[in-house]
Formats: C-alpha cells, structure tokens, sequence
C-alpha cells in the first residue's frame, strides 16, 4: 500500500503547477488587512496591497532572512513600502529593496527579493509563481452576469488534501448517494448516468444528467408547479481545469452553478474559493439556506477526501486504484489529463 508521496512526485508537481494562476486570498480581506502571508506550493509568500495595487512578494529578508509579512507598512519618499520587523529595510511592491536605514546612499537595484505575479478577479486574489507564463484564470460567466444570485464561500481553514485530488472530489458524481444521501443522491437509486467527457477550450467539459432529490439546490421550493414528492431530473455540465471546477446544474426552475477553486499550499493541503450563483429563487434573504446546505456538503466531502491516501494523486498506470471504467470515466479523464501536462 503506498500511503506516502515521494520527493519526485512532489518536487514535480510543484514545478508542474507553477505556470498557472492560483487563488489565494481574498481581495476585500486584503484590502483591509493590507498584509496576508500565505503558502503556495511550499512557498512562503506575503500579498500586499501597495499604492492601491496587489503585489506577491518571496516572503524572506534579504537582509537576514526575517519574515517579511511581520513588518509593517510604511512610506519611503511617497512610496507604499513593506518595511521588515528586524532591522527596517524596505522594499517596494515589485520587491525592490528601496530603504536601508543603516546606510545613507543609493540602493543597489540588485538587492530586491523575487517578487511574483498577481491580479484581483471574482473578488479573488490570483497569483502566478511563473514570470513567462501565460495561462489564464478559469471562466465564471455567471459572476458579471446580472441574472444571478452569487454567494462567496471562502474557507478559512485548509483542507488536509492535495488540490487535484479536491477537484477530482467534487467531479466524481458516484458518491452522491453513499456521501450525500437525501441531498445529493439517494441509496435507492444508484446513478449509472452516460457521461459524455470531451476537451474544450482547455477545459475537460463533462455532461451528465441524474435524479436527485427535492431541495433548494434543485428546483425553487416557492415553485407551487412542480410536483414536490417527486426526485428531480437535473442536468450537469462540468468544466475543469487544474485546479478549478465549474458545475451547472441544470432543473425546472433554472440554474445552479457551483465554482470551485482550489489553492495548492503544499503537496498536502489546500484552501478551497467556492462561489455558488443561481438564477432563481434570487431574493438575499434566502442566501443563508442556500450556504448553510452548500456547508453542510461541504463537510461530509471533507471526511472522505481527507482520508485518502496517498495525498498526492500519482499517475493513473500505477494501478493503485481499481477505476470502473464506465462510471469513474470522468475523473479517469481528468488524472490522465493532469498526467499528460506533466504535474503528476
Ligand atoms: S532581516 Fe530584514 S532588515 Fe534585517
Ligand atoms: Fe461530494
């Protein structure tokens, strides 16, 4: 039984995610806070809020390798500056070290920590650990589209798994009934839907259609048309990419989409952005049954993915697994997909 990762496979996946861009923070905390250190694929980073701009910044002193983020901010000649707790050097947000209190002469331009890019998108920071990169943050149409209702779910605390294995969590529909039962599946219905998997767009679009059971996430409950007692027939197109999954749950009273991405914080742990939109049922004052159910599923995937082991999904020739090929063909598609762009 392989309970553990190896160097290799970790070392690779982290070079592996690098090029891409991945949530880390909230931007209305940022702005508050003006100073968040987070973890990205074992890397310390401080996010700043500099000159009315988001800066990433290498967490770690030039001088004598102080954590940065327990500075402060400050100003230099004008500028918006994060200044170390040890001995007051500061840097600006392209990490350009521009004060250095001991010495009263120009600054060599060399003495700078790396510093990373970083842009604000669904009320998200995004960081990009690649300078050359060119990849893109994944698509939410529904976020600037006024027919929805959103709420914003940001965890707090990470979840003990690696993100491919989030990710695969949330597009895998056969645990429905066994984890979600009387929500999302019911044991006396067992799906054995058609999944139809395709690339598009580089994203992994999946459509399924399953019965689920009556409730909020399925049709609108103030809807005196439709038939209560009876499970509903909801429609599932699915679009994934790396480390984000978009899910449009399709029902007589309209859409439900659930978005999720996930930040790799090591090899091991993730923090999940979730940001669930409806086009029915729209009023605020019902949000809170809306996130109390998304919460309450939220946990009982948790149990279970955390338990998996090794964290880190390894190839799927490994044959640790015996996949059914028929029903797990979604998340066999998404772990050899991850395979061929070389992060596991
Ligand atoms: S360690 Fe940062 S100023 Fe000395
Ligand atoms: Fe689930």
């Amino acid at each position: 039984m392989i309970k553990t990762n190896t160097v290799y496979q970790i070392e690779k996946f982290y070079e592996g995610m690098k090029k891409y861009w991945h949530p880390v923070c909230s931007f209305k905390k940022l702005k508050y806070k003006k100073i968040i250190p987070i973890q990205l694929l074992g890397e310390q980073i401080v996010i700043l809020f500099l000159q009315g701009e988001t800066a990433a910044l290498l967490d770690v002193c030039k001088h004598y390798q102080a954590q940065l983020s327990l500075g402060k901010i400050d100003k230099f000649k004008g500028n918006d500056c994060i200044r170390c707790p040890y001995h007051g050097w500061a840097y600006d947000r392209f990490g350009k070290c521009i004060d250095i209190p001991q010495i009263n002469k120009i600054i060599s331009k060399n003495i700078k920590v790396p510093s990373y890019q970083t842009c604000e998108k669904y009320g998200i920071v995004w960081v990009c650990l690649d300078h050359n990169s060119k990849s893109e943050i994944p698509d939410l149409p529904e976020y600037d589209d006024g027919n929805y209702r959103k709420i914003n779910f940001f965890e707090k605390e990470t979840t003990k798994t690696n993100v491919l294995r989030m990710i695969m969590g949330t597009l895998d529909n056969t645990h429905f009934p066994w984890v979600h039962g009387g929500i999302l599946g019911s044991k006396g219905k067992i799906n054995q839907s058609k999944n139809n998997c395709n690339f598009e767009n580089n994203y992994l679009k999946v459509i399924y259609s399953i019965e689920q059971p009556n409730n909020l996430v399925t049709f609108d409950q103030s809807d005196q048309l439709i038939d209560k007692s009876k499970s509903v027939n909801i429609k599932y197109t699915n679009y994934v990419t790396i480390n984000t999954i978009r899910l449009v749950k399709s029902g007589p009273s309209g859409n439900y989409s659930i978005w999720l991405s996930s930040c790799p914080n090591t090899f091991n742990e993730s923090t999940n952005f979730w940001i669930f939109s409806r086009n029915y049922d729209k009023s605020p004052k019902k949000d809170k049954d809306y996130l109390d159910l998304a919460k309450t599923v939220r946990l009982q995937d948790k149990v279970v993915i955390e338990s998996q082991t090794p964290k880190l999904l390894i190839p799927f020739n490994s044959k640790i697994g015996i996949p059914i090929m028929s029903s797990d063909k979604p998340i066999i598609e998404y772990q050899k997909w991850i395979e061929k762009l070389g992060i596991i």
